[in-house]
């Protein structure tokens, strides 16, 4: 009988995950091999009212129901790496207000840990949760916030890395990228793991000083100078985006002067 085919990836086990306790400022990791979706557990385990240390890893080498926002779905094939922090804003000095910029702060974090990777990779942060390497999608975060415990805040976050579209669905195939489809080599899922946490803690420490996180964002923003549409609920809001202010709102310059859209969904957007 044939051997089962090999994954071109080292798997990440438990035991290795363990090495980031020491190397990171995590204090606690879950591992799953496979689990519906991290960020399910996590509100879960909150929920639960059973004690737990944070900043804490879920982490799963697979999940069956990887969750976006809205609608949207996480499609999470073997190679990339998918996982949900749990953190306690408190206990990080991290106000209420500050709470919404999580997920910016997230994708910020992500777009230099690929930066440090792919020094001259052409990445932006798509307002207000996606992260977009030479104009498609690299990576999607997912930020929730239980009501039951408003001070956690759970940021799930799935990157492409080893998980190549060169097969996949036309239209997975020209909205999605990996870092494999950008380098054309196999990446350590637990270096980008690590220095995506040691970028993320470094985020998190700015903003708790109040130092600002959202510099430079005329240059990181897929959408400025992007005629761009924001569904809020039923209404929608559209208008030549200008970037990202202080505070993390998106910037758009509309019929009615400039406007600063502070959630919604980006429905559309297009080039001049
Ligand atoms: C999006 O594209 O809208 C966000 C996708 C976020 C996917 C990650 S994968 C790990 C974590 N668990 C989930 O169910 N979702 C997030």
């Amino acid at each position: 009988m044939n051997d089962p085919p090999r994954p071109s990836h080292p798997e990440i086990t438990v035991e290795i995950l363990g090495s980031l306790l020491s190397e990171t400022f995590l204090r606690d990791v879950r591992h799953f091999e496979e689990t519906d979706s991290t960020n399910t557990q996590s509100l879960q385990l909150i929920s639960s009212g059973n004690a737990f240390e944070t900043p804490l890893l879920i982490y799963a080498e697979t999940q069956s129901a990887g969750r976006g926002r809205g609608a949207n779905t996480w499609w999470s094939q073997s190679g990339s790496l998918t996982f949900s922090i749990i953190v306690d804003v408190q206990e990080l000095g991290i106000s209420r207000e500050q709470q919404p910029q999580l997920s910016l702060l997230t994708g910020l974090a992500l777009l230099h840990t690929g930066q440090s990777l792919i020094p001259r990779g052409d990445f932006a942060v798509k307002w207000p949760n996606d992260v977009y390497l030479s104009g498609k999608k690299l990576a999607g975060i997912l930020t929730e916030v239980p009501p039951v415990s408003p001070h956690h805040a759970v940021i799930g976050v799935g990157i492409n890395i080893n998980n190549s579209f060169a097969e996949a669905p036309a239209e997975l195939h020209d909205s999605s990228i990996s870092l494999v489809d950008h380098s054309g080599q196999s990446l350590d899922r637990l270096e980008i793991l690590k220095s995506f946490l040691q970028h993320i803690e470094a985020q998190f420490l700015t903003l708790a000083r109040g130092e600002p996180v959202f510099e430079n964002w005329a240059e990181h923003c897929l959408l400025t100078g992007k005629t761009v549409t924001i569904q809020i609920g039923p209404n929608s809001v559209s208008g030549l985006c200008r970037g990202i202010d202080d505070s993390g709102a998106l910037l758009l310059e509309t019929d009615r002067g400039m406007q600063r859209m502070l959630g919604g969904v980006v429905a559309e957007w297009s080039s001049r």
